[in-house]
């Protein structure tokens, strides 16, 4: 079955669910926002779900995660259960494993721990539970190893990516597997927007540099995932696709420095 992907999408990382997620996600799906990306860890999920009850649950491309406490067969299937129990909703559009076990945590095991888990997230498919499957965080290697067993291919990889992180070989290679990368932390966590480049790009193009990094994700086909809790943001950051970046002007972007803002998969110990 196709199933196609909202973009930009609307992150909830770090809202809380103290009225804020509800307020947050209704306001974006007002805004335009037909895409919510929320995940079991953000602890959100009862109000994001509040807030899509409001709308019609088929014009929402809604998406949560595994988290790494429940990893493997039947863990995974009891956490995806209790997901959309708090989410209210009877179906995800997209379910990702949030973390790969790694090597450092898990030794030898780590490579079967991510199978079991894919092993689950594939019946959850084959029942319909779930539109489509996938990963976050994986790297290569990662990918790699679930071909011994997987026998159903991810369709997305959520990964961080910004200015300053492009991400060009991991791209490359899901580009070649057919797998969609999501960016998260597009905006650097809104630390990418003071740079005088993308400054002088944003008054050329008549845009704000936020909107000239959500843009350039999106040239290079991938789906951004952005977050805000102010309206005007939201709006702003969901107006770009009445505009194209050149060539050059993606390279500039591409060619920026700063590496990751958070943990290596590989070296990650939660
Ligand atoms: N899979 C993973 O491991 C993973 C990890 C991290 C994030 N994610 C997903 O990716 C989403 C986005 O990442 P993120 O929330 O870390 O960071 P982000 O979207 O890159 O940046 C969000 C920050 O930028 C600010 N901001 C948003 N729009 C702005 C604008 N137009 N101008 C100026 N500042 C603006 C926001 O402030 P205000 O809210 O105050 O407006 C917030 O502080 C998350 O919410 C989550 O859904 C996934």
């Amino acid at each position: 079955m196709h199933v196609s992907i909202p973009s930009p999408g609307f992150g909830t990382f770090k809202i809380p669910d103290d009225g804020t997620a509800e307020v947050s996600v209704r306001e974006a799906i007002k805004a335009g926002y037909r895409h919510i990306d929320t995940a079991t860890v953000y602890a959100n999920e009862a109000g994001v779900g509040k807030a899509i009850a409001e709308f019609n649950r088929n014009d929402i491309f809604l998406t949560s995660k595994l988290w790494n406490t429940d990893r493997g067969y039947d863990s995974a299937l009891r956490a995806f259960d209790k997901s959309l129990s708090l989410l209210g909703t009877d179906y995800l559009d997209l379910y990702l494993i949030h973390w790969p076990a790694n090597r450092k945590q898990f030794g030898d095991k780590a490579d079967s721990i991510n199978a079991e888990s894919w092993r689950a997230l594939e019946r959850l498919y084959r029942e319909g539970r779930v539109k489509s499957i996938g990963l976050s965080n994986f790297e290569q290697h990662h990918i790699e190893a679930l071909d011994w067993t997987a026998e159903i291919g991810p369709m997305v990889d959520q990964v961080e990516l910004h200015p300053g992180f492009a991400q060009e070989e991991l791209r490359s290679l899901c580009s070649s597997r057919g797998i969609v990368v999501e960016a998260w932390s597009p905006l650097r966590r809104g630390r990418a927007i003071d740079s005088p480049e993308l400054s002088e790009m944003a008054a050329r193009y008549g845009k704000t540099t936020a909107q000239i990094i959500i843009r350039w994700c999106i040239q290079l086909g991938t789906v951004p995932l952005v977050k805000s809790t102010h309206v005007e943001r939201m709006i702003e950051n969901l107006a770009v696709m009445d505009f194209e970046l050149s060539d050059a002007d993606i390279s500039v972007i591409n060619a920026f420095e700063g590496g990751r803002i958070f943990t290596a998969p590989d070296e990650a110990e939660f």
